[in-house]
Formats: structure tokens, sequence, C-alpha cells
């Protein structure tokens, strides 16, 4: 029997060995005795990160809907796949079991066959958090169409950018979403963004909020009647493993967003074994992340890697303050969740409140606490353990990202002992190393670098869509043959790993990744705007907030200030979404920057954080004197 579940330090540390020493007897392994294959693979792993390539089980045959659906209905048909909470407590969830969780695969399927989808044909799903999502990227799935998911808090901008790059020939949306007591005009976003997107053909609409929304002859139809008229069985496409399964967007620190490629086998593999350790996952257990299926946590660890192990798996269309800051606990309540992934933003959030609201519930059913998105700060890690956790539930703080598919540095529940704001330990398989800034591995223990992986794992992103080049460019150059993450870590003395943040240009606001240039770029196209410059500052809630600098053409430098403001931020709406507004803006004469033309942007984020004691040496910049106004100035 293979190590698939982990139960004791003892054996981690023996699995982890063997794991490295040689990993691909013990992928072959873990793959061979819990997976459906169609087709075993003629090789394990191939591998060379200098061009980069890297291909696991190459040659083998699946499709990763049978893994998750179709093997699961002999012994677990009536049990719940999903559990769907809406918005308004008062509308009754709904369960869906394996059985109908199949048949409604199979007919979004079928629908996106007739709409002429085929294998490896790209469909974008702008959807809120409701059953159809889930469906419909497990549909794509089932006929091998790639899917990529755009959270439908981006703006319509943002939106057509995504469905450009990667060619997109349909959208899956929705009417319209609710957040708390608002409803957001989804339709309405899409019809702006299609203006832009020629390539799109048809635009299917599930009905949720019911609101008035135009729909385009001859584009556009009603999901749920042509669901109707399907048929509720579907043959899954046979796919290589190493076909794309999703593409899923993420920020970069320059340019345009990078469309991070995901394939089939190797993914579905590591996010599944990876779920089942570090949650600790037992039969009839109730599993809730409240991420979003349009971030890479709700892929691997609201649908992929719970339905691949039978899981039930709770998906919340709310948020966290609706009707009150009780929610979540009430939820935990109602559906006794076992175990609760969510992030510290959130649990920053709550913690604000009036500790009644946790204590008002029944939270007993909880077995393992999570979190995830950006590193948690002492202060929240013990509110959670103490509050949620009533200090019996472990907290597994898991470092992981968009390009890796799965958890990477993670304690394992009930066999890692934890420590506030440390990520502990590497799952199984994975093989950090930190880097100095020269390019050399810091070997031993109490130091402190830059975080690279120096071995490939299954779920890596395999490629960007259409630019391999930039793919190599941003994560394989700086430290040769490593993987670089863009993250800072140090490792402890007793080899424990503590994220320390990023070291490139990326904020995480609210757990949300943010480049700076993409926000640069739309402030710069603002009429009275000349130049700026996007750093972030601490906020005790959202981890990170955006102070923008900015330089204003002449003939902006009569306009008032605030309105200036207001339409900025406005910009940033239009073009990226609410989530990349700034919370502070100060309007410069200039930009404290290098002789070569860069912005010293160690300089702004001294100032931002108002920790201006040690700004170092400014002599050498081709403008010293902008750095004491801009000082005198600060908002
Ligand atoms: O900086 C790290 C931070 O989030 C980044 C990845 O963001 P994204 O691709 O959106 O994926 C988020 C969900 C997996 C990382 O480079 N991050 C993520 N988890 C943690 C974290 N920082 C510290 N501790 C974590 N547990």
């Amino acid at each position: 029997m293979s190590n698939y579940h982990i139960k004791h330090l003892e054996e981690y540390f023996q699995v982890y060995r063997k794991s490295v020493r040689n990993p691909e007897a013990f992928w072959e392994e873990i793959a061979e005795e819990h997976f459906l294959w169609r087709k075993k693979w003629d090789k394990v792993l191939s591998w060379d990160f200098s061009k980069p390539e890297v291909t696991w089980f190459e040659g083998a045959q699946l499709n990763i809907t049978e893994n998750c659906i179709d093997r699961h209905l002999a012994t677990r048909g009536e049990k719940t796949a999903i559990i769907f909470e809406p918005n308004n407590p008062e509308e009754e969830a709904q369960h869906i079991s394996y059985y109908q969780l199949h048949d409604k695969v199979c007919r979004m399927a079928n629908v996106l066959k007739e709409k002429g989808i085929q294998k490896g044909d790209r469909v974008c799903v702008y959807l809120p958090m409701i059953p159809e999502l889930a469906v419909t990227i497990l549909a794509c799935a089932r006929i091998g169409a790639i899917h990529s998911v755009v959270f439908a808090g981006f703006s319509s901008n943002a939106l057509a950018t995504r469905i450009n790059d990667s060619d997109c020939k349909i959208v899956i949306t929705s009417d319209g979403s609710y957040r708390g007591n608002k409803s957001i005009d989804l339709k309405g976003i899409v019809d702006k963004a299609l203006e832009e997107c020629p390539g799109v053909a048809h635009v299917l609409v599930a009905k949720r909020t019911k609101s008035t929304i135009e729909m385009k002859n001859g584009r556009d139809e009603w999901l749920q009647p042509l669901l109707d008229a399907a048929y509720g069985d579907c043959v899954p496409e046979i796919m290589d493993a190493e076909d794309p399964l999703f593409i899923l967007y993420t920020s970069g620190s320059t340019g345009r967003p990078k469309g991070m490629v995901h394939t089939t086998g190797g993914y579905m593999v590591y996010t599944a074994y990876t779920f089942k350790n570090v949650f600790q996952y037992r039969e009839n257990d109730v599993y809730w992340c409240t991420a979003d299926i349009g971030w890479i946590t709700g892929h691997s660890y609201i649908v992929y890697g719970p339905l691949a192990n039978g899981a039930t798996t709770v998906m919340f269309e709310g948020v966290p303050s609706y009707p009150d800051f009780g929610r979540f606990w009430e939820v935990i309540e109602k559906h006794k969740v076992n175990q609760f992934y969510t992030a510290p933003t959130a649990i920053r959030a709550l913690a604000k409140q009036n500790l009644e609201f946790v204590e008002n519930h029944d939270l007993s059913s909880l077995k393992v606490l999570g979190s995830v998105g950006e590193p948690i700060n002492e202060e929240a890690w013990h509110w959670y353990n103490n509050n949620v956790g009533k200090k019996k539930s472990p907290i597994v703080d898991t470092w992981w990202q968009t390009e890796t598919g799965g958890i990477m540095i993670t304690p394992i529940p009930y066999v890692t002992p934890t420590t506030p704001t440390y990520a502990t330990l590497p799952f199984i398989g994975i093989q950090p190393a930190l880097m100095d800034e020269e390019g050399h591995e810091i070997m031993g223990n109490q130091v402190e670098g830059r975080l690279c992986i120096k071995f490939p794992w299954p779920s890596m992103a395999r490629t960007i869509w259409g630019d391999h080049d930039r793919y190599r460019d941003t994560y394989f150059t700086a430290y040769k043959n490593n993987y670089f993450t863009g993250d800072g870590a140090l490792r402890d003395a007793v080899g424990y790993y503590r994220i320390t943040g990023r070291v490139d240009d990326v904020i995480i606001v609210s757990g949300h990744n943010l480049g700076t240039a993409p926000i640069e770029d739309a402030i710069n196209e603002h009429p009275a705007v000349a130049e700026s410059a996007i750093v972030g500052f601490p906020h005790d809630v959202k981890g990170n907030a955006l102070y923008g600098y900015v330089i204003l053409k002449e003939t902006g430098e009569t306009r008032d200030r605030d309105n200036l403001r207001n339409e900025i931020n406005q910009q940033i709406t239009e073009h990226i979404g609410p989530i990349a507004k700034l919370d502070k803006i100060q309007f410069v004469s200039g930009l404290p920057k290098t002789r070569s033309g860069k912005i010293m942007r160690r300089i702004l984020r001294k100032i931002a954080s108002n920790d201006v004691s040690n700004l170092g040496d400014t002599s050498t910049l081709l403008n010293p004197e902008v750095v004491q106004e801009i000082i005198d100035n600060v908002v």
C-alpha cells in the first residue's frame, strides 16, 4: 500500500525521504493505486528546467471527471458531493449528490458540444459561486475543453483581456450575482467586454438574480432550457496526462496577466494527494473552503482535490459579513463542517467583531483549520486558534501559488507540530531551497533568502498560455535550474519555513495578487496623469493596502484633488476591478529614480509605511530632492 494518508511525524519524515530520493517511484505508486487511468504512462517524469520542460505521466490517458465523479457512483452515488450555501441564509441550501453531479455535468458537457465546443477549445467561465460554476468547469474537463475561469469581480476590461489572450469561443455567465446585500450586473459586464472580443460566438446565461438584462440575438441564450433538453450522459473524452486542463490568469509584476496552464494527470494526482493529507479528510467529513473558484484555491481545493477523493465540499456564495459577522460560524454549525479553510484577511476582519458572533455558534464539529493566500500574522493566528479552533483544531498555514497548482509548504494536522506564522515543512515531494542574491543556495538553518523549488512536482504549471519565453524568463532564469517563487522566506533552527512576503513588484491585498504595472497603466490613462508608482503599505485587515504616488500633467494641476482621487480609483475599477483600488493617493512633482531611470520603489514603500528613519543612500538618485518633498506631503 502506498503512503496515501500520513498519520504521524515519523511517517512524514520517512515518506518525505522516500519521495525525494526516488520521486518517480514514489509518485508512480501514488498514481497507480489511487486513480483511474484509461492507459498507464510510458514514463513518470521528464524534465529540464533550462527550457523549461516538465512532463509527468507521459503517455498516460485519463479523464479527470471519471476520477472526480464516475468512479464514486458505485459506492458514493447518494453521497453529497457539493453543498451549495446561498448568499441569503433564508434561501435553502442545496445538496448535490454524486449521481446528481454526474447528471448535471453530462448535460452541461452536451450543451457545450452542441455549441460546437471541442477538445482543446477555450471556454471562458465568468460566474458567481453558484453550482453552475463547478458544473461548467467539470463539463469542460469532460469533453477536453480548456476552462479559463475569470473571477466575477474583475471588470469588463480585465475580462476582455483574458478572453482574447486565450481566444475563448464561448462565455458562460449569469444574469447577475449576489454579494451580501448588493447585486452585481454580471451580464452587463460581459456585454461590455464582448465589444472587444470578436472571437466569442456564444454566451450562455445562468439565471440567478432574475434581473432584467439584454440578450443579444444569435449570441446569447439562457442556460437552463438548454440543460433541460440535453442528454444526462456524456462519454468522457480520453485525454493525455499532459493535455491542458485549464488556464488561470495571475498578475505578474509587469505587463499583461499571465495565463498559467495546468495539465491533467499530474495536477489531479497532486491536488488529490495534498487534499487528503493537508486536511486529513475522512469519509463522511464535510469540508469547506471559503475561497472563490475564480482563484486557484477554489480550483484545487473546492473542486478537483475534494471531488477526486469523493469528499463533500461546501460552495458558499456569500460574504463573511452578511447578514452579519456570524455568517461563517453559522454555516459551520449548520453543515457540521469538519475542515475549514479560509484567508488571513477574513480572519482579521472577523477578529475585529464582537466575540459573541463566534460564541453563539456550536463549532464542535471542526477538526482542522486552514489558512492560505498571504502570511498570517501572529495575532490573527492566535485569535483563530483560540476562538474558532478552541485550541483543539490544528491550523494548517498552507503556502502555495497559482503557478504551483497545489499546496507546497504546510503542516500536516495532527502530524506536524505547528508554530504561529510558520508554514512549517515542505509537503511530500517538494524540495525547497533558499537562495542569496547572487544565486547561490543558502545551506543550513536559521537563514533567510529567496524561495525556490529545486525539483519538479506533479501539479506545477507547464507554461504561460501563448508565451513560453515569458514563463522561462519569469520563473526559471533568476536561479539556474530552479523554479523561483517570487517570495522571500526564512528557515528557522528546526528547519521550519516562514514566508516573509513577495520580493518582486506583486502586492498581496486581502489575499489577492496584484501587479503594480497594470494598476499604474490604468492610472496613467487618466488624461490628467503624467506618471505614477504604486507600492504596498501594511493594513490591519487587508494585510497590505495600495498607496499611489501620482505626477499630474500641467493640465491636471488646477483640478480638485479629491475629485481626481475618485476618478483615478474609478479608472482602476474599470480597468481591473474594485479590488485594486488605492487606499491613499499622493500627488507628487517627481518620483525618486536611479540614474538608469528605474523608480526606487524601496524608498516609496518606506515612506508609505511611515518608516523614514533609514532610507539608505539617496545621493546617487537622479533627483534626490524629491524624496524630502514626498516625505513632507505624505497622506
Ligand atoms: O506571496 C505568496 C502568497 O500568495 C502568493 C500566491 O498568490 P496566488 O497565486 O494568488 O495564490 C494564492 C493561493 C494559493 C504567494 O507567492 N501566499 C500564499 N499562501 C501563503 C502566502 N504567503 C504566506 N503564507 C501563506 N500561507
